[in-house]
């Protein structure tokens, strides 16, 4: 699996932690930045993840800003992007389970780094279950361009 991170300036403090997580699982992570505490707009970051996860370059992405709204609201607009903004793993897991989200969203200032690692872990970690879920997806998927 890759997986491409990004994030605002407000997300800066969480994502190096995420980052070292993803790196601990052994799973290859690309890091887009930004990379300073210099204000910038999160959209930019969303659409350079998601156009990463679509184009299928990579398998996942994460993004990160201060609440993880602004980041999951940029994302949805992407045509193929499911993501899912998560502030606990339960909730991080059923993304997958039932949603098959390709694009996990965290508030930086929201969590801390310990409840972060483990919906990350949690996201990473479980496998998209199918079934009837297939047919849901698919009627989201259908939405995308109307
Ligand atoms: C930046 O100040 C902040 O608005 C952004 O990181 C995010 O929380 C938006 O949803």
């Amino acid at each position: 699996m890759r997986v491409v991170i990004g994030n605002d300036h407000a997300g800066l403090d969480l994502v190096e932690s995420i980052v070292a997580v993803i790196e601990d699982m052994g799973i290859e992570t690309q890091h887009i930045g930004t990379f300073s505490a210099d204000s910038v707009d999160y959209p930019d970051y969303a659409v350079s993840v998601c156009n990463a996860v679509t184009s299928g370059e990579y398998d996942r992405g994460i993004l990160v800003c201060g609440t993880g709204i602004g980041m999951s609201i940029a994302a949805n607009k992407v045509p193929g992007v499911r993501a899912a903004l998560c502030a606990e793993p339960y909730s991080a897991a059923l993304s997958r389970l039932h949603n098959d989200a390709n694009v996990l969203c965290l508030g930086a200032r929201v969590l801390g780094p310990g409840i972060a690692e483990e919906i990350v872990r949690a996201w990473l970690t479980t496998q998209f279950s199918g079934d009837r879920h297939q047919r849901r997806v698919d009627k989201i998927n259908s939405l995308d361009g109307k």
